[in-house]
């Protein structure tokens, strides 16, 4: 008997990715999540719960923060993903990835690439914030080893390089 998949119509889409443009023949099923992983080999997008409640594999759609776990590749057709393959200038780290390694809030760095991207999208929208706005953005992001500390003040310092 054939698979679901083998048996199920692709769909057409157009994206970016990471500043490149891709045309794409997608299972309507498969989330983003394991399509960045599995097909694009983007690893740096974390696995974690798979249902929305880590942020581990959190990615911006089109500026905005999204747990990638939670979207179906057709719904990024027509728009601009960002991973945090895309983060850096090529060689130049993102000053928020600078600000993580200055103040150790990389301890198992499983949660890390979710972190960075919930606070590259708070930070394009508010260059300057509060811990309060701070703590409340990633409060999605669940870490283990921190205990949020160096994280929020990694966040709090590279706002100041905005
Ligand atoms: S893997 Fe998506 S929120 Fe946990
Ligand atoms: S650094 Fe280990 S889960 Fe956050």
């Amino acid at each position: 008997m054939k698979k679901v998949n083998e048996i199920m119509n692709k769909v057409k889409i157009k994206t970016t990715i990471n500043n490149r443009s891709y045309k794409l023949d997608v299972l309507p099923n498969q989330t983003l999540l394991n399509f960045l992983r599995e097909e694009l080999g983007l690893t740096g997008t974390k696995c974690g719960c798979e249902i929305g409640e880590c942020g581990a594999c959190t990615v911006l759609i089109n500026g905005e923060a999204v747990n990638s776990c939670l979207v179906l590749v057709p719904q990024i057709n027509g728009k601009e993903v960002l991973t945090v393959e895309g983060l850096s200038d090529g060689e130049q780290l993102h000053p928020l990835q600078k600000s993580f390694i200055e103040h150790g809030a990389v301890h198992c760095g499983f949660c890390t690439p979710g972190l960075l991207m919930t606070a590259k999208s708070l930070l394009d929208e508010n260059p300057d914030p509060t811990e309060e706005e701070i703590r409340n953005a990633i409060a999605g992001n669940l870490c283990r080893c921190t205990g949020y500390i160096q994280v929020v003040e990694a966040v709090k310092n590279a706002a100041g390089e905005y």
